[in-house]
């Protein structure tokens, strides 16, 4: 029944965490479009969310598996997406600010897969995607807590691929790498630059094909990774970064 070709995700039961998000909306619309049922899922107070969860929290976590296992009965695929970017180079990063960063980017994704295994394994074609960045492959002077969060997130997906193949069914894992995508972070690192409209202008030429990512170009590759299309990828790294990591 879930066996399906070409990208598409026809009844695949999709949870998509930060969901209220720039990607996570985009990712939401995607599954959708693809035939999918996106579980939407934010912190508390973000509107639209079929249900509140915080990364950070283990006790959320099971709360929303009960959820999905007695509306669905299975889950078929996990987009851990909910992130937050912090910018500070090592000096000025502060403990505290270290450990939220690590908390929601690294904490979370760790909660979201652990958590979720047992559900998916009732799928035909289960697939998780974690969402990395470019910042997860290379390193900024000034995102000490963001690379080390983001680069947490690459290796533990491969270790979860490698477990994920020894299961039956097997579970997928793979990783996700944009480069800067037009939305709220993007504005929130612009916003925090001395010259907002400087700052925008040279992540855009930063990037060799000359401008930002749109939130739908990640999204479609989230949902092929979800799809039984990609059946022969686990443990790999997607990266969407308009070149930016190719020189
Ligand atoms: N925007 C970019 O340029 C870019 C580039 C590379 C990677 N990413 C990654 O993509 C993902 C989504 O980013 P975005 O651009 O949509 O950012 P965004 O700020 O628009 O959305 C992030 C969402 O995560 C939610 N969130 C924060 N803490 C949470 C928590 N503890 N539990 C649950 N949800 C929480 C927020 O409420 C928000 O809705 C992040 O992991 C980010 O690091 C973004």
């Amino acid at each position: 029944m879930r066996q399906t070709t070409g990208g598409r995700l026809d009844g695949h039961v999709v949870l998509v965490t930060g969901a209220a998000g720039t990607l996570g909306r985009a990712i939401s619309a995607a599954v959708t479009e693809g035939g999918g049922i996106a579980v939407t899922s934010d912190l508390a107070g973000r509107e639209g969310m079929d249900f509140a969860l915080d990364v950070t929290c283990e006790a959320d976590w099971q709360r929303a598996m009960a959820e999905i296992a007695e509306r669905h009965g299975r889950l078929d695929g996990l987009v851990n997406n909910a992130g937050i970017v912090l910018v500070g180079d090592v000096e000025a990063t502060s403990l505290a600010d270290w450990r939220r960063v690590m908390a929601v980017n690294a904490d979370g994704v760790f909660l979201g897969c652990k958590s979720a295994m047992t559900l998916l394994a009732r799928s035909l074609s289960p697939s998780i995607v974690n969402v990395s960045s470019v910042s997860g492959l290379v390193g900024g002077a000034n995102l000490a807590a963001y690379n080390a969060s983001k680069g947490a997130v690459r290796l533990l997906t491969k270790s979860v691929a490698l477990a994920g193949a020894r299961r039956s069914p097997q579970v997928r894992c793979n990783s996700v790498h944009p480069a800067f995508v037009a939305g709220d972070m993007v504005d929130g690192l612009a916003a925090a630059a001395r010259d907002p409209d400087r700052a925008r202008a040279r992540m855009a030429a930063d990037i060799p094909l000359g401008r930002l990512a749109e939130p739908a170009e990640i999204a479609e590759a989230v949902v092929w990774l979800l799809s039984p299309a990609s059946a022969f990828m686990t443990g790999a790294e997607m990266v969407l970064d308009g070149g930016l990591v190719a020189r």
